[in-house]
């Protein structure tokens, strides 16, 4: 597995690629990687003669607040399970590699509307820092294929968004959310709970699927999930949101819209965690 950290040399070896007629399957990360991003591996590795993985910790996605230093950063690990796993390289740039100009000078890529809400209404910039370094990325390594977890299901649809309006030749894949056994969706900040909180989070996931099964039962969605943050409550977790949405543009559904997602935001302590659930009313 070779493990490459500029665009010069990543150009070249896509090159050598296309030469071969080979197809290139493409997984963005920001590292510490766990099962969910080995199954998004899985995936591209069945799509594509060769794969490869970005481990790149994106400083334009991360508000004033958020934890761009404490992310975790566990690279010789995350090499050690991709290695493994047969990816074929993994691109590990530099901050300034990515941004020679700057974060300020940087030209951003800004998805209007699907972005306002939800997580992009509580983390504002977040989605144009993610469009923008993923549309660098998508430059930088010209995938045929670019694999997104359905767990940061708002990022995908941005994502589809993006590459739709500006017309990239890229075959955009969502992959199912890992799960551990109690239903909590693997994520890296799962990493900053301390055992009790891991179980009081399994709860996001319990109320997606109450709420779901509520919907499917003809019930009102607004009582459904307003149980859901009375139970957040009772289990001391402080709610974000909980909101039913259809699943293409995430607008709010009117009655004809039958494929609705529900999507979740919380607090466990200082952690926020998201999750989501697909159904599809009768
Ligand atoms: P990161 O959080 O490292 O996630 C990388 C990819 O793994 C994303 O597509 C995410 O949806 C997917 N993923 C995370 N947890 C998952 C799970 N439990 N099951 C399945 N897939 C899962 O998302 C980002 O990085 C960044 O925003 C990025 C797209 C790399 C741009 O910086």
């Amino acid at each position: 597995m070779q493990q490459i950290n500029t665009i010069a040399a990543l150009r070249a070896q896509r090159a050598l690629w296309r030469q071969a007629g080979e197809t290139l399957a493409f997984v963005p990360t920001m590292g510490n990687l766990h099962a969910g991003h080995l199954a998004l591996v899985e995936q591209a590795k069945a799509h594509a003669d060769r794969v490869l993985v970005s481990i790149f910790v994106n400083p334009l996605q991360f508000g004033a607040n958020e934890d761009l230093d404490r992310y975790p950063r566990t690279l010789q690990a995350d090499l050690n399970k991709l290695h493994d796993l047969g990816v074929d390289a993994v691109f590990t740039p530099a901050v300034d590699e990515v941004y020679p100009r700057g974060l300020q000078a940087q030209t951003v890529v800004s998805v209007p509307g699907i972005t306002s809400i939800l997580c992009g209404a509580k983390r504002p910039g977040h989605f144009e820092g993610v469009a923008t370094v993923v549309s660098k990325l998508f430059n930088m390594v010209q995938p045929d294929s670019a694999f997104f977890g359905k767990k940061d299901y708002q990022q995908l649809q941005v994502i589809r968004f993006m590459a739709q309006d500006l017309c990239m030749p890229i075959d955009i894949v969502g992959v199912e959310t890992k799960r551990e056994e109690s239903g909590l969706a693997l994520s890296s900040r799962n990493g900053y709970l301390t055992p009790k909180e891991r179980q009081q989070a399994a709860i996001i996931y319990q109320s997606l699927q109450h709420v779901a099964r509520a919907i499917e039962q003809g019930e009102n969605v607004v009582g459904a999930t307003e149980r859901a943050l009375a139970d957040w409550l009772a289990a001391g977790l402080t709610p974000d949101y909980i909101e039913v949405k259809r699943q293409n543009d995430l607008q709010n559904p009117t009655p004809s819209d039958n494929e609705l997602i529900i999507l979740a935001a919380a607090y466990i302590g200082t952690t926020r965690l998201i999750d989501n659930l697909a159904i599809t009313r009768k």
